[in-house]
């Protein structure tokens, strides 16, 4: 009897080629970003159709903010707009919004729209959709080395029992599990620091689609793929 094709949980997405679409076409890059929320819109529609429990995505790195002051202001001005425009609609689906990242980096006023969504969204379960946003995971990793440190200062624990769980329960997410599978667009083969930790057994799949032309039907057929892969997670089959 064939086994029934698995799917995943939690789906994760570097959405990369904003910038090569919108030149492509002769725009500025930030047409790119804009097409970008476009495909994202339909990338939590389409996650909600197919039933995913949790889709993470990469919206801002710690390292983009070296990119030219334009295109770092016309980002957190997409981020503001996005939050002004889509929050209630994502309410009214069921889905809970929830940002990890460094927010001492944001600006105030996005701050405070991501911690007023949160709170809006906090009892949702149709679908957890978890924005990357001032992220890298080097950073999230230190971050729970220096908190288990705090810790261990305080004398709360012993450090001969810290564990890849307990630094595990110290990320930005611990009540979550880790993506199944992380899709990455744009044609480049690297994780750029993104879920470093998190993405120990996930499958990955690398595609040459710019991130604007994302749709349902490719992400469909990446979780056709992902069906397909034999996952171990270091054991063997008896
Ligand atoms: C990579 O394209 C994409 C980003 C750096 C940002 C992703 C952002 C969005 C999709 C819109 C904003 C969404 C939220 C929720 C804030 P790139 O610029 O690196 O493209 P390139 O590699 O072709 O230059």
């Amino acid at each position: 009897m064939e086994e029934e094709k698995k799917s995943p949980k939690h789906v994760a997405i570097i959405m990369d080629g904003n910038g090569r679409w919108a030149k492509e076409r002769g725009l500025p890059r930030l047409k790119g970003h804009e097409q970008g929320i476009e495909a994202l819109r339909r990338t939590v529609r389409a996650t909600i159709d197919l039933k995913l429990e949790i889709l993470t995505v990469f919206g801002f790195s710690t390292e983009n903010w070296n990119r030219p002051t334009r295109e770092v202001n016309g980002l957190m001005r997409l981020a503001k707009y996005f939050m002004k425009t889509d929050v209630d609609e994502l309410h009214r689906a069921g889905v809970r919004l929830r940002v990890i990242g460094n927010r001492d980096g944001i600006d105030p006023k996005l701050r405070h729209m991501i911690d007023e969504a949160e709170k809006l969204t906090a009892d949702n379960r149709q679908l957890t959709f978890v924005v990357a946003f001032n992220y890298g995971c080097r950073q999230e990793i230190a971050r729970a080395v220096r908190r288990i440190a705090e810790k261990v200062a305080k004398g709360l624990f012993d450090p001969k029992t810290i564990s890849a769980e307990m630094v595990q329960q110290h990320l930005y997410i611990a009540d979550l599990p880790d993506p199944d599978l992380i899709i990455r667009t744009g044609g480049e083969i690297r994780l750029s620091n993104f879920l470093l930790w998190q993405s120990a057994y996930a499958e990955l799949i690398f595609l040459d689609t710019l991130w604007p032309d994302f749709d349902r039907n490719i992400l469909q057929q990446a979780i056709e793929e992902f069906q397909r892969r034999d996952r171990r997670f270091g054991c063997v089959k008896a």
